[in-house]
């Protein structure tokens, strides 16, 4: 096999249980289970050119040359289980707003995942793309399956990857981005989730609560009970935030306008507007509705915050191999 090209895209997700915390750094094995919803709005493609001739490997995002150590250990990795002594260049187009600083490590790695092991000539199952998007980005590993998704944690490089649970969501759910303008964050998810795993003195209560969070929501899934669906997601993202504050040192990645907008959000509820939010390791705020509700909320968010970015997304698919 002198070339092969494979292109690949995936959507990124949202955990609704977070993944907050690793057992090995290495690998990346977490702590507790999470579950996800893969979105529609924000995808990454990439294409992965295998050629013999190539010296090394090389990476560009948007068009712009990278020189990305995460990146290359990766496609180590899978030269590594392909057993080819080839070279890649990766070229990947993110499909998330840049401006909408939401995390992209979960589309990336697992665009790269699929694209890179097929140009290596591995042909993998989406089990094993998911563990091994895994070594990539913790949430990457979820990003191989639409809809709704769990990422069981497990406590070996075997044991640990992402099921579907509802690839079809046959339920009008959205979930909008508020975005929040700020600097770029000070503190990654990576060194965020091990300060809290090292110094607070909450975290065995909080691997309990989330694990015994899954089959909780899952219920409420099937049931397609909203209300309780959005209490089970706020809480879960409000306890990962709160152990943020009882770290050594503490951290929060909530902003003035981050909190505004949550309010925001319970006093629509208040009216009678059913909305949920839940955030990641950024000020961003996600809100969860129903389809239904979707304009009014956005309306009501827009007149408050006329300055915000507003985007919604719909349930998306899993991974796709392109042309
Ligand atoms: O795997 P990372 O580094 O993208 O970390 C993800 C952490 C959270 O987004 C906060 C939670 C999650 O499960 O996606």
């Amino acid at each position: 096999m002198r070339l092969k090209i494979v292109k690949a895209r995936a959507h990124t997700n949202i955990a609704l249980i977070k993944y907050w915390g690793k057992k090995n750094t290495d690998i990346i094995i977490p702590m507790n289970n999470s579950f996800s919803l893969t979105l529609d709005h924000f995808y990454t493609d990439t294409k992965v050119t295998y050629d013999e001739n190539l010296k090394k490997d090389s990476f560009s995002l948007n068009g712009e040359e990278i020189e990305s150590q995460n990146v290359f250990n990766f496609l180590d990795y899978v030269r590594q289980l392909s057993g080819k002594n080839g070279f890649v260049k990766v070229e990947s187009i993110n499909h998330v707003p840049t401006t909408a600083g939401l995390a992209s490590s979960a589309s990336a790695y697992a665009a790269l995942a699929a694209a890179s092991s097929k140009a290596f000539g591995l042909d993998l199952s989406r089990k094993d793309l998911s563990r091994l998007a895994r070594r990539g980005s913790g949430s990457a590993t979820r990003s191989i399956y639409g809809g709704f998704t769990e990422w069981i944690g497990g406590d070996n490089d075997l044991n640990s990857y992402a099921k579907p649970f509802q690839e079809n969501v046959e339920w009008d759910i959205r979930m909008i981005a508020a975005v929040v303008n700020s600097k770029p964050k000070k503190i990654t998810s990576r060194s965020g989730m091990q300060t809290v795993v090292n110094t607070s003195p909450f975290y065995g209560e909080w691997v309990k609560n989330a694990n015994n969070s899954i089959p909780l929501i899952k219920k409420a899934i099937l049931d397609k009970n909203f209300t309780t669906f959005g209490e089970i997601s706020e809480e879960n993202a409000m306890k990962m935030h709160a152990l943020n504050l009882t770290a050594h040192p503490h951290f929060s990645y909530f902003e003035p306008q981050s909190i505004e907008i949550m309010q925001a959000i319970e006093q629509l509820r208040q009216d009678g507007i059913e909305a949920y939010y839940t955030m990641d390791a950024g000020p961003n705020v996600k809100i969860i509705c129903e389809g239904k509700n979707s304009e009014v909320i956005q309306k009501a968010l827009k007149l408050k915050f006329p300055e915000i970015e507003l985007l919604e997304s719909k349930p998306g698919k899993g991974i796709q191999f392109l042309d």
